[in-house]
């Protein structure tokens, strides 16, 4: 049965943040008394080097320290992203820091990675039952907003060596507008020397742990047909595992007029799909399927998660459609999924 609808108008009398938390807890409760079970039919695929059971992701940023996996999981998602987490913990900016934009599906953030720091996300990944039942939980990693950015690969190894032995994938966030000049990271010399730390540090640990854990780096939709291209052949060149596309946008154009219109941080929903499918699209002709790629931004139907497959997307993951319909949409992209699969009557593994 679908409660959401009726669910969703009490929720949305709530302050964002308040019903975002209340309903993180509530999940948990109601899969603890095992009365929230959703299950996809089985659409198994292997991306990274790992099998998936469907398709569907849940985006970073829901579970920023993995302290819900459990009654997440148990709407049904194929795998769940955690974090974004840093080494150390910080409060994320003041609130408020979160807005609804009913009229257009979509929500604007700027959480600034507030987080209890990686060493508690890891002890919370180690206490799940989803993840002892061999659930797939990526690790999103970030830096601390105190790291000056010259400093910030230190972090990102930090955060790497700390999660790596808990993670099916860890994710290299590079992407949010949150944290100052964060995103700067994408550019030429700077990305350069992280990825090439990164991918250092990957094969240190794939040594230490017996374990390869693939890396994904996950970018910006406001990134013009250049930037996507250096992007494409710097995660080529230094052999990155998949690109997530995309983050949230800074771009206003599709919500002028909207109360919260002008709150500053990324906007997320309906209004972020085209452009976040653009930059996929053009990653994708540019890598010409050598890297798996992770769809992500404004999927609010089953239709959209399709048109990401069309754009080249291997997974999908949903945030924003999933405060706006509840696990429903979980189920209906899950679906369309093996739909089109079928439709090009391919082979999932
Ligand atoms: C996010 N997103 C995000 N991404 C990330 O890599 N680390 C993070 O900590 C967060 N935090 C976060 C908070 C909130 C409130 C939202 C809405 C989003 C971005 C998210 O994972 C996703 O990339 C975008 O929101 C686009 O997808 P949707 O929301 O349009 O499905």
């Amino acid at each position: 049965m679908n409660l959401y609808p009726l669910l969703r108008p009490l929720l949305f009398c709530l302050s964002p943040e308040t019903a975002h938390n209340l309903s993180l807890n509530a999940l948990d409760q109601a899969a603890r008394l095992g009365v929230l079970k959703q299950t996809l039919p089985p659409d198994p695929v292997t991306v990274m080097g790992i099998t998936f059971p469907n398709r569907v992701g849940l985006a970073a940023g829901l579970d920023k320290d993995g302290a819900h996996i459990d009654g997440l999981a148990a709407m049904g998602f194929g795998f769940i992203e955690i974090g974004t987490v840093t080494p150390k913990p910080q409060p994320g900016n003041p609130q408020p820091r979160l807005f609804r934009l009913p009229a257009h599906g979509a929500l604007i953030n700027r959480f600034g990675f507030n987080n209890q720091g990686v060493a508690n996300l890891v002890a919370n990944v180690q206490a799940s039952q989803f993840v002892k039942n061999g659930g797939i939980v990526g690790i999103n990693i970030g830096k601390n907003a105190a790291t000056p950015i010259d400093r910030a690969n230190d972090d990102y190894l930090m955060a790497l060596e700390a999660s790596y032995a808990h993670a099916h994938y860890v994710t290299i966030n590079i992407s949010s507008p949150n944290t100052q000049n964060l995103r700067s990271l994408q550019q030429d010399d700077a990305l350069e020397a992280l990825l090439a730390g990164l991918k250092d540090k990957q094969q240190r640990l794939a040594d230490q742990h017996g374990r390869y854990v693939p890396l994904a780096l996950k970018i910006a939709p406001d990134l013009d047909d250049l930037q996507v291209e250096a992007i494409a052949s710097a995660v080529r060149r230094h052999r990155f595992d998949a690109v997530i596309a995309t983050n949230t946008t800074l771009e206003r154009a599709a919500v002028m007029g909207d109360p919260h219109a002008g709150e500053t941080g990324g906007l997320s929903g309906k209004p972020v799909f085209e452009k976040s499918t653009a930059v996929l699209a053009a990653l994708h002709q540019k890598l010409a399927g050598e890297l798996p790629l992770i769809g992500v931004g404004g999927i609010a139907s089953g239709e959209d998660a399709i048109a990401k497959r069309q754009a080249g997307a291997d997974l999908v993951q949903i945030y924003t459609g999933l405060i706006y319909q509840g696990p429903a949409l979980i189920r209906d992209v899950g679906e369309a999924m093996i739909q089109y699969r079928r439709q090009q009557h391919r082979p999932n593994i």
